[in-house]
């Protein structure tokens, strides 16, 4: 018997998203219902709901959850109904090229539930980056459920789930900050912010953020941030330099997805280092370097998916280091909100008010 709940569904593009209720299967062989506690609101879902990601609606929307097994797949080993998990959109398969050779974070091959969640009438949901976790019950793969230790609350152990995991990744798993060196982060919403700390925990020693918005600069201060930059009043790139000696980062986190912020990023570089893209473009953006600069100045540009994250070696990771004090994941949760105020949200996030607004189901 499907499980009738309410969840927040993108009806039509560009529409306002709408409560429905939506039926969800028992769990076949390799998946698993999760009972959701708590869901952040990401750009992602309002991408979605805008059509920037694809055409498939209906969309079920959420994505950054957390939760407790509520009954896994005949075949699902290692997860047991009671569990409490992070959900992950990258759960790894084990076997294609890139897991096969030894870097399963590339993974090109990730899976989600293979049965559709549906509207009432049938009508078959696209669950957000395979998860649709703004939802009192959701189906994914087993491989999604990722367990942590349960005296994390929800709220803060959901985010994990994408944009701190992303941002935190970017700096450590990506970027490879480590002891006494210097980063530049370059947008500091809750990306850039879990950049921050990631390389503040990692032992970097000039972590210089850089933001047009003193709101946000403030908040980067209070998790890590030795120096600030606001790229209104400053030449971002030549700010950077004089924070280091005139060399410029050695990592520098683009955690915007602009030209214009990729350009400073890679221009506020010292030589050899490494630039690191975390903020997502839209289809239409492009960039020009000249040639000679992209030799000359040596060093890496790496993008970052979701941080380069392993969820089964990360996700648990960070909830102990949250658990010991050193990782402030509250900080992120700027409010938690009812199921019905998700529009309220995208709004408060557009005019970035908040670092994230998290659904508790
Ligand atoms: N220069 C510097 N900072 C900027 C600029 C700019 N030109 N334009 C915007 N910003 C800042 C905003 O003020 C905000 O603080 O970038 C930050 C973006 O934060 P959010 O909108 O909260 O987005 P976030 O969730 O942090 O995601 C950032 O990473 O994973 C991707 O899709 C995600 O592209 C997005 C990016
Ligand atoms: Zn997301």
């Amino acid at each position: 018997m499907p499980h009738e709940v309410q969840g927040v569904v993108a009806l039509a593009k560009g529409e306002p998203v709408t409560v429905e209720t939506i039926l969800v299967p028992d769990p076949g062989p390799g998946e698993a219902l999760v009972r959701v506690q708590a869901c952040g609101v990401c750009h992602t879902d309002l991408h979605y709901r805008e059509g920037g990601i694809n055409d498939d609606f209906p969309f079920l929307l959420g994505h950054e959850a957390a939760g407790v097994v509520e009954s896994v797949g005949s075949d699902v080993s290692g997860l047991t109904a009671g569990d409490y998990v992070i959900l992950n959109w990258r759960a790894v398969d084990g076997q294609c090229r890139a897991c096969q050779r030894g870097e399963p974070w590339y993974c090109f091959n990730t899976h989600n539930a293979t049965q559709k969640m549906t509207l009432t009438d049938g009508t078959e949901l696209s669950a957000a980056l395979g998860i649709g976790a703004f939802a009192e019950k959701t189906l994914v793969a087993a491989g999604q459920c990722t367990k942590v230790d349960e005296r994390a609350r929800p709220e803060v152990a959901g985010l994990l789930g994408c944009g701190v995991m992303a941002g935190f990744g970017a700096a450590v798993n990506t970027g490879k900050i480590g002891r006494g060196q210097s980063i530049a982060v370059i947008g500091c919403g809750g990306v850039g912010i879990a950049a921050i700390a990631g390389a503040r925990i990692a032992g970097a020693t000039t972590i210089i953020a850089v933001d047009i918005d003193s709101r946000k600069l403030a908040t980067a201060a209070g998790m890590g941030a030795t120096h600030t930059v606001n790229s209104v009043e400053t030449d971002p790139v030549e700010a950077i330099k004089e924070l280091t000696g005139g060399n410029g980062a050695d990592v520098v986190v683009e955690a915007v997805g602009r030209p214009e912020t990729y350009k400073q990023a890679f221009y506020a570089r010292d030589l050899a280092g490494t630039l690191v893209q975390v903020g997502v473009p839209t289809p239409d953006m492009t960039i020009e370097l000249p040639l000679i600069e992209l030799f000359g100045r040596g060093g890496a540009l790496k993008s970052s998916w979701y941080g380069d994250c392993l969820p089964s070696r990360d996700f648990p990771m960070l909830i102990d280091l949250y658990l010991q004090g050193r990782f402030d994941l509250d900080a992120f949760v700027s409010e938690t909100i009812g199921i019905g105020d998700i529009e309220a949200a995208f709004e408060k996030m557009h005019r970035g008010e908040v670092l994230r607004s998290v659904v508790v189901l």
